[in-house]
């Protein structure tokens, strides 16, 4: 019977196998359980109620946006009379109706809510029409009558590079002598790589609900990762201060990183009308306009050269990354910064000179996608990794191993900080010998070598994965804690839910804090007017951020409560047991209710806010060096792909991922959490493609043309496992921030497309293949090394 009062890491819970996950039992300490996740239920009932399913109140109406039909032209005149005469219209706006700023971007304000005489890309909303349904609403929208006078536009990271069109400053990390260590190389490889974008396709859609209060008041509904953020840009607006508006979000149906600083135009919008009105205003976005207006992934264009030796070790690498930011620029100053922070990925790099360029193209503001730029940083190095690897002759792994960071020395990054609790080696052994990865290389060789136009091809490819916002002032949260007479607890905090299991892992947190199951915890909707100051739900740290402020909270309470108890029982307060829903205080057990409710008649505050600030964050934005990350989570993942060289057509046939997620404070989260990245991250490197038209049209807007993996995508043979560890940093419980990391092991699939159509040269020749490896991709690819093996 485990009858402590607080068990920092159960060391216990690190030696349960991921095949035998435990199961929450009564009594148990709450976290360390794979609980399910706290809306499973609701979720698949369809009772859970996401935005548009809260009982519409009296007067309700509805808003679309007219969109424009160029990607860059001056607006000479907008005829909105046919707009305006369609049935069911109540209120057209334009730029003009907007009372305070119309502006909407999160870092510089470059981002209008609605164009005004200029528009930038095809898709930006022009004016909002507000009608009683809203079909009507949706088919008025597109009466309006533009007269534009069109300007040239670029599309292209490259168009962009060229035209030397940008959104931001250029940043530039620079460590040791790159030049010399080139010089000095006995290999060197030059070259060129593209990766495309991607569509965040959260299942629930942009939406806000706006409702005027009182006293120039305004409450919005709405599906954001950052409340806190849509309080300031609908305060902006309005012209009115934070205080005014309250935003709650209770859930979303995925957020992906496009409801970070995406959803400002709804809740801005929807807000501007419902004060306009005096009347609730619903705006959602169906899912074409959806993935018209808003951004998504930047894809990246990257110039390289590397020098390496015999063996394959890198020596010094020059990298140049133009990043496709869109119009505006939205956050790609810091989606650019995280590239930089993760070309290197699990390498030891001794020289580096990186640079990253924000191409400023007539497209959608390109924004936070899981992973949020680290993906691409990695993704290069591992395709120059494979190259360097073909041009040896070696197996990539052993070139990967070869490179590993060290652990006393060979550990510090390009950006100056030392890689501290790094787990790679081991990781990457365990995984080796758990996927038979040696025995199943020859066993692929052999078939290529049988096989004509079926070719096999695996990779392993590892992640290192830096935790924590990269501005410094970022890293705080806050929690507010209740416990009522009843013994039962309340708990808000800062973060969000977007389907990730944030409430359940805190709320296991303060379960486990004050003894506690987790029944008798309720994690409510996150609400500006609750938790004041917050940040985005965002860079993996949502349960490292508000479960550490929840603890405070709860810890705080327990305090007050064991001095209440050692006061009224006798004994000391330091031996007051929380466990098992009781109260062992002075020999006796009192259920923790009655503790509550007697601690009321003493008036004792049974309700406390908690704070967190990570400590420990440094960073000079000029010179790209400090201290960004509080710490790394690690993984790698081996996947086996076969690909038909005479369609393209290609299947993963197994993948086996071991993950890091430091002491998991609920493994069946986090194992859907690694599940989900992979495969997210496989769709981004293969079948989604984003393509727009020469007119700046974006073609593929709807599932018709947009292809994001299905059940049927996944391997049928999955092995995901948790790796053991626990983390070296003081997080909460010692676990690992798990949200984005697992995005990176889809670099594997792209890797094992690249070596299976690498086979149908003579094995030394890379293939040309860039990302997403499409069907398209992958044939041509094939027939070029064809063409050069025929001479
Ligand atoms: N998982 C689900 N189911 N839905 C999501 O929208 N977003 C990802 C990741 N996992 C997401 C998800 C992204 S982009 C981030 S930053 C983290 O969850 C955010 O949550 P966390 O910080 O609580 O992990
Ligand atoms: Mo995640 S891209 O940081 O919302």
């Amino acid at each position: 019977m485990n009858m402590r009062i607080n068990v920092p890491v159960e060391l216990d819970r690190l030696a349960v196998a991921n095949d035998r996950i435990p199961r929450p039992v009564q009594g148990e300490p709450a976290a360390g359980a794979s609980s399910p996740h706290e809306s499973a239920t609701l979720h698949v009932t369809g009772e859970a109620v996401y935005t548009d399913d809260i009982p519409e109140l009296r007067g309700t109406v509805y808003a679309a946006l007219g969109l424009s039909a160029k990607a860059h032209a001056h607006v000479r005149g907008m005829d909105l009379e046919a707009v305006r005469r369609a049935p069911g219209v109540v209120a057209v706006l334009t730029a003009r109706d907007i009372p305070g700023e119309n502006n909407c971007g999160p870092v510089i304000h470059d981002d209008p809510l609605l164009a005004d005489g200029l528009v930038q890309y095809v898709g930006q909303p022009l004016f909002m029409v507000v009608a009683r349904s809203v079909d009507a609403a949706r088919r008025a929208a597109r009466l309006g009558r533009i007269d534009y006078e069109e300007l040239p536009h670029l599309l292209t990271p490259v168009q962009a590079k060229e035209a030397g069109s940008r959104t931001l400053p250029d940043m530039r990390l620079v460590q040791g002598d790159v030049q010399a260590a080139l010089d000095a190389a006995p290999r060197r490889l030059k070259g060129t790589f593209d990766c495309g974008g991607q569509e965040q396709f959260y299942l629930e859609g942009q939406i806000a609900y706006a409702i005027p209060r009182e006293k120039d008041g305004m409450l919005v509904w709405c599906s954001t990762q950052h409340p806190t953020e849509m309080q300031a840009v609908v305060g902006h607006a309005l012209g009115w201060h934070a205080h005014q508006v309250q935003i709650e979000c209770r859930r979303m149906g995925g957020g992906f990183g496009g409801k970070e600083s995406q959803s400002a135009v709804f809740a801005c919008l929807a807000s501007v009308a419902a004060h306009r009105l005096q009347r609730p205003v619903k705006l959602r976005a169906d899912r074409d306009d959806d993935m018209m207006i808003t951004g998504k992934r930047h894809g990246f264009h990257y110039e390289y050269e590397v020098g390496y030796d015999d063996e394959g070790r890198i020596l010094g690498m020059r990298l140049d990354m133009t990043l496709h930011s869109g119009f505006s620029a939205d956050l790609s100053e810091a989606v650019a910064s995280r590239a930089v922070c993760h070309f290197d990925n699990a390498y030891y790099i001794p020289a580096a000179d990186v640079r990253a360029m924000c191409g400023k193209t007539n497209t959608q503001s390109n924004t936070a996608f899981r992973g949020f730029g680290g993906p691409q940083g990695a993704l290069l190095t591992e395709v120059v990794i494979e190259r360097i690897a073909r041009e040896l002759g070696r197996d990539p792994l052993d070139v990967r191993q070869t490179n590993f960071y060290g652990i006393e020395t060979r550990n510090t990054t390009p950006y100056g900080q030392v890689v501290e609790g790094n787990l790679i080696e081991p990781l990457v052994a365990e995984l080796v010998a758990s996927s038979d990865y040696r025995a199943r290389r020859q066993a692929v060789n052999d078939f290529n070598a049988s096989s004509p136009i079926l070719k096999k091809g695996l990779a392993l490819t590892p992640v290192k994965f830096g935790i924590s916002f990269n501005v410094p002032a970022f890293n705080q949260a806050g929690a507010l804690v209740h416990i009522y007479r009843d013994g039962s607890v309340l708990v808000n905090h800062g973060g969000t839910e977007m389907g990730q299991g944030l409430n359940t892992k805190v709320a296991q947190v303060v379960a486990n804090t004050l003894g506690l199951d987790l029944d008798c915890v309720r994690v409510t909707a996150t609400d500006t007017y609750k938790v004041a100051n917050t940040s985005a739900t965002a860079a993996s740290t949502g349960t490292d951020l508000n479960g550490k402020a929840a603890e405070d909270a709860a810890l705080q309470l327990r305090a007050r409560l064991a001095d209440f108890a050692a006061r009224k029982y006798g004994g000391k307060p330091e031996d007051v047991v929380f466990a098992w829903r009781q109260v062992n205080v002075n020999g006796r057990n009192i259920p923790f209710g009655q503790l509550a409710d007697e601690a009321y008649w003493d008036r004792v505050q049974l309700w406390s806010d908690g704070f967190y600030a990570t400590p420990g964050i440094v960073w000079d934005k000029a010179t790209m060096h400090g201290r960004p990350f509080f710490y790394f989570a690690f993984g790698a993942a081996v996947s086996e792909v076969v690909v038909d060289t005479l369609t393209g057509e290609w299947k993963l046939l197994r993948a086996d991922i071991l993950h890091d997620v430091g002491a998991s404070i609920n493994p069946a989260i986090d194992l859907g959490q690694v599940e989900g990245g992979y495969i997210q991250g496989t769709g981004w490197l293969t079948t989604e493609e984003l393509w727009w038209r020469e007119d700046g049209r974006l073609m593929t807007h709807a599932p018709s043309t947009y292809k994001i993996p299905a059940i049927s995508d996944c391997p049928r043979d999955f092995r995901v496992r948790l790796f053991r560890a626990q983390n070296l940093k003081d997080t909460v419980h010692r676990s690992k921030a798990v949200g984005e990391p697992p995005l990176l092991h889809g670099i594997s699939t792209f890797n094992a497309l690249c070596d299976a159509v690498a086979a149908v040269g003579d094995g030394r020749t890379s293939p040309d293949l860039r990302a997403p490896a499409t069907p398209e991709a992958i044939l041509k690819a094939a027939e070029g090394l064809r063409r050069r093996r025929a001479g």
